[in-house]
């Protein structure tokens, strides 16, 4: 059978696919089609994709290189043997709930804060796909929302003003606003956790649009001072995510679902992680560059 979509929000982004079983080798035209839809919709939702690990990477590399989990290289703890396997859950190395007082557990609440995935790598990321095992009951859905239209919605002299902005990612800024010091990261992570430099306005030559390329991991624009360009990117990413740029995803176990980090953000909404396991694993496809020169960003 083909990819058949359906868009789930009524502006057209984020969109439904069927008619594929991606747990299986694809034809170079199924890869095709999705890239396409990918371009069409900024978000897709698969139902009853039965992933492995393994399948889940194959399905991946469809779609390029897939990067270590960030999780992975900052913590040698790891529930998850692969290196490319995001482990996104509330479960500890013996498949236990995390504690209160968990720093992995504290450290992914960052989820909840919108964001760009990798935005902090040099080269940051293209596709994210993640897979849900287990869900809660209730909450834990993934909000997403769409950078294109935000980037369309602003007023001309407004997107003049930001058409060279430069940014400065970080991981430790998103974990920052919410009372994680870049400190307990151990000395031995300072080095991860250097900003990059982003550019604020993406251009897309495959579609000829641009976008927000904004994440909670911006702590600087290039030339500003501190206070005003936090303050300029909480302004923006305030218009960027409001409701009618938003699709809100409740899931189901089985679900796979593929955004493109170029064109999106998104966030992880509050679930009751102490008492419920929500079991969700992430691949994550490298970008295709730069996109702007990297230069030593100041600490
Ligand atoms: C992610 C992420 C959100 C969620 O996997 O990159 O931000 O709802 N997840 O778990
Ligand atoms: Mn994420």
């Amino acid at each position: 059978m083909s990819l058949s979509l359906r868009a789930l929000t009524n502006s057209g982004f984020a969109g439904e696919a069927s008619g594929i079983d991606l747990t299986r080798p694809l034809a170079r035209e199924d890869v095709r089609a999705i890239d396409d839809a990918m371009d069409q919709y900024g978000v897709l939702v698969f139902h009853d994709q039965r992933f492995t690990d393994e399948t889940q990477m194959a399905f991946s590399r469809n779609f390029g290189e897939l990067e270590f989990s960030n999780g992975a290289e900052l913590y040698k703890e790891r529930r998850l043997p692969q290196m490319e396997m995001a482990d996104i859950s509330n479960l500890d190395t013996s498949g236990k709930l995390r504690p209160a007082d968990d720093h992995m557990r504290l450290t992914a609440l960052g989820n909840r804060l919108w964001h760009s995935d990798a935005s902090f790598r040099a080269i940051p990321a293209k596709y994210s796909l993640l897979s849900a095992r287990i869900v809660p009951g209730v909450g834990g859905n993934t909000e997403f929302a769409d950078m294109r239209a935000a980037y369309d919605a602003l007023d001309d002299d407004l997107k003049a003003e930001i058409a060279e902005l430069i940014t400065e990612h970080s991981n430790a800024h998103s974990r920052e606003q919410i009372g994680i010091p870049k400190a307990s990261y151990g000395e031995e992570n300072q080095i991860k956790l250097r900003p990059v430099r982003q550019r604020l306005v993406r251009h897309d030559a495959r579609t000829g649009r641009k976008s927000l390329y904004l994440s909670a991991h911006i702590g600087a624009i290039v030339g500003w001072p501190a206070p005003e360009a936090r303050m300029f990117i909480r302004d923006l990413i305030e218009h960027a995510t409001q409701r009618k740029f938003v699709y809100a995803h409740a899931w189901k176990p089985w679900d796979l679902v593929m955004w493109d980090n170029r064109t999106t953000m998104h966030r992880a909404r509050r679930y009751n992680d102490l008492g419920e396991v929500r079991d969700m694993r992430r691949t994550t496809i490298r970008g295709e560059g730069v996109t702007v020169e990297q230069v030593q960003a100041a600490a």
